[in-house]
């Protein structure tokens, strides 16, 4: 496994680790929160759990089959097994694994690789060759535009379809920034049509997962930004060289960091959406 993916599954770790839940997405909150009204890990959890009910309404009557590409912890899969589709999760990280399968208790195969890997090769993983629709929830940010449709549209058969949740880049000119690992919604939009692909439904949800960036904005700001500076005075106590070491070398960056952190919800606003979007192979 390479150490980007090391890195990726270390940080969904943190974020599994940071919200107590085994979800790994924004979540749908709904009601979406008054500005005065204070956002809480209960509410976010009940947001989370709120989100996976949204994400399968958009399921196709008329499906049996589901490759949940990026399946995280198995949330998803579950819900979608208990309305009595066979699912397969798919995800490069052993720990997902270990959970994904304990949760699904049997009930759904899991492969361990990467979207861009499985589609070369699906029978290597025992795993059926065609799916009537593939699940992308909060997995295409990391993968191209092309990977998806192209690796989507070897997977499906005509009439098969791709139902897809993340954010979104509406802005192609934003490039550099924490959020700039998220597709173009434009260029998604093309490789798709150029797979033979055609969007049946899309739907805005970006008010809805909006307060999952101010809560980490507002959990940021109270214990990140304090824990880190008391971390700091530690280390400029104990030992004052390092410390200066690492103020030279480190301080602009943590700087401009901690600066886009706090911009985080208005970055996401101006840039960016988060759409649900479902796709049918013509
Ligand atoms: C933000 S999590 C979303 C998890 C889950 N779908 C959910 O909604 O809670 C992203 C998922 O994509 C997986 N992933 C990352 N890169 C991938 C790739 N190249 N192919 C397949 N899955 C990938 C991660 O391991 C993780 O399971």
């Amino acid at each position: 496994m390479n150490n980007v993916i090391r890195y990726q599954n270390a940080a969904l770790q943190y974020y599994r680790d940071l919200t107590g839940s085994s979800h790994l997405h924004y979540g749908y909150w709904e009601p979406i929160p008054d500005d005065n009204e204070e956002l809480t890990i209960t509410k976010l959890r009940a947001a989370q759990d709120a989100y996976a009910e949204h994400l399968i309404s958009f399921l196709p009557a008329n499906i049996h089959t589901v490759l949940d590409v990026g399946c995280g912890n198995g949330d998803n899969a579950i819900a979608m097994i208990e309305k009595g589709l066979q699912v397969e999760g798919l995800a490069p990280d052993p720990l997902q694994q270990a959970n994904f399968l304990e949760r699904t208790k049997g009930k759904a195969l899991f492969h361990t690789d990467t979207f861009q890997e499985f589609v070369l090769n699906p029978q290597k993983y025992s795993a059926q060759t065609t799916y009537d629709l593939v699940l992308f929830s909060e997995s295409t940010q990391y993968m191209s535009p092309e990977a998806i449709a192209e690796g989507s549209a070897t997977l499906a058969r005509t009439g098969s379809y791709v139902l897809l949740a993340d954010m979104l880049r509406k802005d192609a000119n934003y490039k550099e920034g924490m959020f700039s690992n998220c597709l173009v919604n434009e260029d998604l939009h093309k490789a798709m049509l150029k797979s033979g692909f055609r969007l049946i439904q899309t739907n805005d949800i970006s008010d809805h997962i909006a307060p999952t960036l101010d809560i980490c904005v507002q959990s940021f700001q109270t214990f990140g930004i304090s824990t880190g500076k008391y971390v700091a005075s530690l280390i400029a106590i104990a030992v004052p060289p390092i410390y200066a070491i690492l103020r030279y070398f480190l301080g602009k960056l943590l700087a401009k960091l901690m600066a886009e952190g706090l911009q985080a919800s208005n970055i996401f606003h101006k840039h960016l959406c988060y759409e649900i979007q479902l796709w049918q192979k013509m």
